[in-house]
């Protein structure tokens, strides 16, 4: 029976988080070892449009017919329907899974938004640019997520560290070294709906003071291209620790995360922040290679259950 089978990786954000919704760049890379999957498989015998959608992760079994208007899996069929021009799509089963913590910052939402546009489209035989899978991807976003900036589908579509920027667009970056991370998830469910919000909320009272803050994460974001790009780890850890600060300042840290952050600077990784949204989520760490197993040593010792490692790799010749 055919069948078809894509992927799409969590991420993470470096630097700019929340500034970016205000048109400073950001910088986000890929996380390969989390990925949310779409499997699907043609029904021999069914009418078009019998679409079953499993997602056994969440314990969700549902027909097309029986889901609600508004349902992202539905509003994902209608997508891919105007996309491809077609009234109908083909009787099929669609499976999706995901390893991606939920509402930790790691982009859950967005990669199963990737995933689901990726596999209806090819399952169709529908050929989508990279480009055309995150702007599909981000409608589909658009539906539950408020107005998120971009940066999560683009990063997830193109699987590849960018910096990022609403308004400019986005580059690919070529790391000079390879970037020893480590990204501990501080069992606090985050939420970005209500910190974007706050922070709107607040830069609507006192607007010069987020300005400025917003001016000052952006340059940070620039001089974290110019570490990445020359391989100044120890600068570019300096750097994460002062967005850090800043993100603390417009009130989406929470004092679990600030503690971890302390934790990993104690132990010498060389920056530490929180990263997505906040209010909860997780905390990202650059840290030199022989330390990374120290600091999550540390952050286990404080009760911090889940960490994973990661590697931004250096890129030869570019
Ligand atoms: O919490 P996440 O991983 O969805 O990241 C949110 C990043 C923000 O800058 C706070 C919002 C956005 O849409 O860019």
């Amino acid at each position: 029976m055919p069948a078809i089978s894509v992927r799409a990786p969590a991420k993470s954000i470096l630097v700019g988080e929340h500034a970016v919704v205000y048109n400073r760049p950001a910088i986000a890379f890929p996380i390969n070892q989390l990925q949310a999957k779409t499997t699907i498989t043609a029904k021999v015998i069914g009418n078009p449009d019998e679409i079953e959608f499993h997602a056994p992760d969440i314990n969700f079994h549902e027909k097309f017919s029986d889901l609600p208007k508004d349902h992202p899996y539905k509003i994902a069929v209608s997508i891919i329907k105007k996309e491809a021009r077609i009234d109908h799509y083909p009787s099929c089963s669609v499976q999706i899974n995901s390893k991606i913590p939920i509402a930790s910052g790691m982009g859950s939402s967005a990669a199963i938004a990737v995933a689901i546009i990726k596999g209806l489209s090819q399952f169709i035989g529908l050929s989508l640019s990279k480009q055309r899978l995150a702007d599909l991807a981000y409608q589909l976003e658009l539906h539950y997520h408020g107005t998120p900036s971009g940066i999560d589908n683009t990063v997830i579509a193109f699987n590849q560290p960018i910096l990022f920027n609403k308004e400019k667009g986005f580059h690919a970056i070529f790391p000079k070294s390879d970037l020893t991370i480590l990204i501990a998830n501080s069992g606090i469910q985050g939420n970005t709906k209500e910190a974007v919000l706050e922070v709107r909320a607040k830069w609507k009272i006192e607007q010069k003071k987020y300005e400025a803050i917003f001016d000052r994460i952006g340059q940070l974001v620039l001089n974290a291209e110019i570490a990445i790009n020359t391989g100044d780890a120890i600068n570019l850890g300096k750097i994460m620790s002062e967005n850090h600060q800043l993100l603390t300042e417009i009130g989406v840290s929470i004092p679990q995360l600030d503690t971890m952050v302390e934790i990993a600077l104690s132990s010498g990784a060389f920056g530490a922040k929180l990263s997505g949204g906040g209010l909860g989520g997780n905390m990202i760490a650059l840290a030199p290679p022989e330390l990374i197993e120290k600091v999550a040593e540390n952050l286990r010792k404080a009760g911090i259950q889940q960490i994973f490692f990661e590697k931004i790799y250096k890129v030869e010749n570019e």
